[in-house]
């Protein structure tokens, strides 16, 4: 198999206003980033994957592009994302940007004039339909709550943002519409960014309308106020990629990650296959919505380990030597993985992080730390709504209470398990106050458990999380088996251990993970009986036979030579 550099690599996310505050001001920005780059290095990350640092409103801190070729003056200017740039690349490692394509800011100067008159040339950037009398198009339901059409009395018609309302869809159809984000990607590649990592890429062909000129109605769900859209997928969007491809990718040797809700293996073998003609991989969403509930994400249910294990395996098996996997548990919209998959009690915290690590990072495919992460920062016990900043979460909790689905109490705990911020409180350097983070006043608070959890802490202490998720980070380096070896799940059945094996011609590795609080018996198959411990999370000497795993115990262990 020829290898790319990002199959080898390991990306790190970095979600720019939580990261690292230079000037004081309570906000994240790039020269803190920059400040922070050794860091980085020590842990020995190949990629850093930036969440968006380019001009915006901040309605979805960023996701909401007013300027694609401007630096959001919170987070500094160009010549200090140029600094950037040269600091990642002088240190061997890459940039990868977040690019967000599906739709822009209300405030970009596209959708500005395009709201302006009927015959503006920017009309037809965005996608603007009719009401059915007197009300929206359709049923289609904003992924931010409330319906996904915003009426504008400017020209009395309605505009679909699958997100919030000051982020209206960009109308792919339109080649001109392709043609100004085509050149955009350009510009940057020719800044010399190493890839991206694209938004809701999945979302930019909209199903299109009947032949009535009516777009279809949304599939509800009982007691839905709106449908969904079901734009996922939609009828031109690997033609779109694949021109994309043409046009800008496959002139850059560049890494591609596209952000796919409703992806299936089947679909991501076309998303991101092997001959290269759209991206490299794909981030598929089974594993992070196992247990979502009549709320939706608003749950309390715990996932199941038999259907984790049930969908990660899937995802290995399917797109093996067909398609490239992406790996990760937690991202800027995900709660945190050690406490969503683990157990973040001071007892287990540091044990289940590493727990989760091993499982996560012995597996095919290219892993994604998301800030933190490697420290086994939790979610946050946020005090109330005061503290909460995600604009989904806000949004929710109006529509879910004033809906009755739900009361307010109910809501701040299931915002605490699933919310956004869980994973954007500022990333904890040191136990000084505000965590190191800023020397201000933060923008979303700090999670108090910032004086036991934190980077430099953990930088002291060989046994910390950050050293285990250093040195999976090498040993993937060194185990080639790690990086293409073929993937078997064993013990499927059993609740409590994840068990597997990575097989590469002669090498063979055995992954076995208890996830839960108490002691595990587990025969080990003969074959491993003689085999060497590559890396665990608790002291342990020799191996054989029938062993005893300890609560949240991780294995990794190598078949000694034929
Ligand atoms: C993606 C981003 C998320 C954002 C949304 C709209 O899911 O990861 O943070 O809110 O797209 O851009
Ligand atoms: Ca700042």
């Amino acid at each position: 198999m020829k290898t790319a550099w990002w199959n080898e690599a390991v990306v790190y996310q970095i979600y720019p206003r939580s990261f690292m505050d230079s000037n004081g001001d309570g906000i994240g920005d790039l020269n803190g980033i920059t400040s922070k780059l050794d860091y980085l290095k020590e842990l020995g990350i190949d990629v850093i994957w930036l969440s968006p640092v380019y001009q915006s409103p901040n309605d979805d801190n960023g996701y909401d592009i007013s300027d694609y070729q401007a630096i959001m003056e919170e987070f500094g200017t160009m010549e200090d994302f140029d600094r950037m740039l040269a600091g990642i690349h002088e240190r061997g490692m890459k940039l990868v940007m977040d690019l967000v394509v599906n739709h822009t800011s209300d405030e970009h100067p596209w959708f500005v004039e395009s709201r302006a008159s009927m015959d503006n040339p920017y009309r037809d950037y965005y996608i603007w339909r009719e009401g059915t009398d007197g009300k929206e198009p359709n049923n289609w339901g904003s992924c931010f709550s409330g319906s996904a059409w915003q009426y504008d009395a400017a020209t009395d018609m309605y505009y679909l943002h699958l997100f919030s309302r000051r982020q209206p869809d960009l109308n792919w159809e339109n080649e001109k519409v392709r043609d100004e984000l085509f050149s955009m990607m350009d510009w940057w590649c020719r800044k010399g960014i190493d890839g991206f990592r694209m938004d809701v890429i999945s979302l930019i062909s909209k199903p299109l309308p009947d032949g009535s000129g009516r777009f279809l109605d949304g599939r509800m769900q009982p007691g839905d106020l709106y449908g969904d859209p079901g734009c996922a997928n939609g009828p031109r969007v690997h033609e779109y990629l694949q021109e994309m491809n043409r046009r800008v990718l496959s002139r850059y040797d560049l890494m591609t990650v596209g952000e796919c809700a409703g992806v299936t293996t089947e679909e991501a073998k076309r998303y991101a296959s092997l001959d290269g003609t759209e991206l490299n991989m794909v981030f598929q969403f089974e594993h992070v919505e196992l247990g979502d509930g009549e709320l939706g994400k608003w749950t309390d249910r715990r996932v199941d380990l038999k259907e984790f294990k049930q969908i990660m395996s899937k995802w290995q098996t399917e797109l093996s030597g067909k398609a490239w996997n992406s790996l990760y548990l937690s991202n800027h919209d995900q709660p945190r993985s050690v406490s969503r998959f683990g157990n973040d009690s001071p007892k287990y915290q540091a044990v289940s992080a590493k727990m989760l690590a091993t499982c996560l990072h012995m597996m095919q495919g290219t892993p994604y730390i998301y800030q933190g992460e490697e420290l086994g920062m939790t979610n946050c016990e946020f005090p109330s709504f005061e503290e909460i900043r995600d604009i989904e979460s806000l949004n929710a909790v109006k529509e879910l209470t004033e809906a009755g689905k739900t009361t307010p109490e109910e809501m701040l705990r299931f915002i605490r398990l699933r919310g956004r911020d869980n994973a954007r409180t500022p990333m904890q350097w040191d136990n000084s106050p505000q965590a190191g983070f800023t020397k201000g006043e933060p923008w979303i608070m700090v999670n108090p458990n910032y004086t036991r959890i934190n980077a430099a802490q953990e930088l002291a202490d060989l046994d910390s999380v950050f050293h285990y998720y250093k040195k999976l980070i090498a040993l993937r380096r060194q185990e080639t088996v790690i990086v293409h070896g073929a993937y078997q799940l064993l013990e499927p059945e059993s609740e409590s251990l994840f068990v597997y094996t990575r097989t590469y011609g002669e090498e063979k590795l055995l992954v076995i993970c208890n996830f839960t609080e108490h002691e595990e018996e587990y025969q080990l198959p003969e074959e491993f009986e003689e085999s060497s411990i590559l890396i665990g999370n608790y002291p342990r000497k020799n191996i054989g036979g029938r062993i005893c795993l300890k609560p949240y115990e991780a294995l990794a262990l190598k078949r000694n030579g034929l």
